[in-house]
């Protein structure tokens, strides 16, 4: 028997890898996080498996369920939204499985960022302007957040940020970020990326409270960066015509002219 923690990816069921697909579709047990997966996903299960919704579960009411399919004998398939990677509760359960000798795997997801940014058809970090993505969030109910990471310490990059599980807080975003990004700086709000009803908003860092209008709640993403409105960029030196690089030697004093690989 073995727990499968599969990123489930931001809601549409064919962003999901081939290895989560097929291991969800061989697992007779399923426990999803079904505050963000929606029931789409679970198509994939067998038609048989059981189906377990943990949003109005505790972490002892989790473990217990995993451990009575331990004691059955059956594979288990642990969904949580996008990638594990971030913001996914995974490593307490990893920690509590482990002291119990179950054995996992783990299978990575397509992340809300990912989905947002392919919503927006943007590259997030473009040449001159940003080399760097924050992914962070504002503190919540249930989370504090670290002292250094604050909105306006990460502001001080300039880099693009990613701003997740706030758009209930879109005023304080807006307040911490202006002094460094200015009024005129673009921000997107992605609502339900890769869901069929799917919302983006375009806006400015000046203008977007009035457009958002408090018209999105919970599953939106909050995107801040220049590179959302680029003027101008540069070229990256990757495919310049007389850039030498190993796979597209310039000529035969190439120090890759000879590269096998
Ligand atoms: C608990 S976090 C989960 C993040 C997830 N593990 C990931 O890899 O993206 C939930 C937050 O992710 C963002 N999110 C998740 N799915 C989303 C989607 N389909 N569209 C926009 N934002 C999404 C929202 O900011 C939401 O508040």
């Amino acid at each position: 028997m073995t727990v499968h923690f599969i990123g489930a990816g931001p809601g549409a069921p064919d962003l999901l890898t081939l290895r989560g697909r097929d291991l969800i579709a061989a697992s007779p047990v399923c426990l999803y996080a079904g505050s963000l997966i929606p029931q789409a996903v679970l198509a994939h299960c067998p038609p048989d498996a059981r189906i377990i919704n943990t949003a109005p579960m505790d972490l002892d009411e989790i473990i217990a369920e995993i451990a009575a399919a331990d004691a059955a004998g059956q594979d288990v398939a642990r969904l949580h939204s996008g990638d594990l990677s971030v913001w996914s509760a995974m490593g307490e359960q990893l920690r509590r499985l482990r002291a119990l000798n179950i054995p996992l795997t783990v299978t990575p997801g397509v992340p809300a960022f990912a989905a947002a940014a392919a919503a927006l058809e943007a590259e997030l970090t473009l040449p001159e302007l940003t080399q760097s993505l924050v992914l962070t969030r504002t503190p919540g109910r249930a989370s504090t957040m670290p002292p250094a990471e604050s909105l306006t310490n990460f502001a001080a990059t300039g880099a693009t940020l990613a701003i997740h599980l706030s758009i209930h807080n879109l005023a304080c975003v807006v307040a911490d970020l202006m002094p460094r990004y200015g009024g005129d700086c673009p921000v997107a709000v992605v609502w339900r990326a890769s869901w069929p009803d799917q919302r983006v908003v375009r806006a400015t860092l000046a203008t977007i409270e009035e457009a958002v209008a408090g018209s999105m709640e919970r599953t939106a993403l909050i995107v801040v960066g220049r590179v959302l409105a680029p003027q101008d960029f540069a070229e990256s030196s990757l495919y310049a015509a007389g850039y030498d690089r190993r796979f597209r030697p310039q000529n035969s004093g190439s120090r890759f002219a000879d590269a096998s690989e």
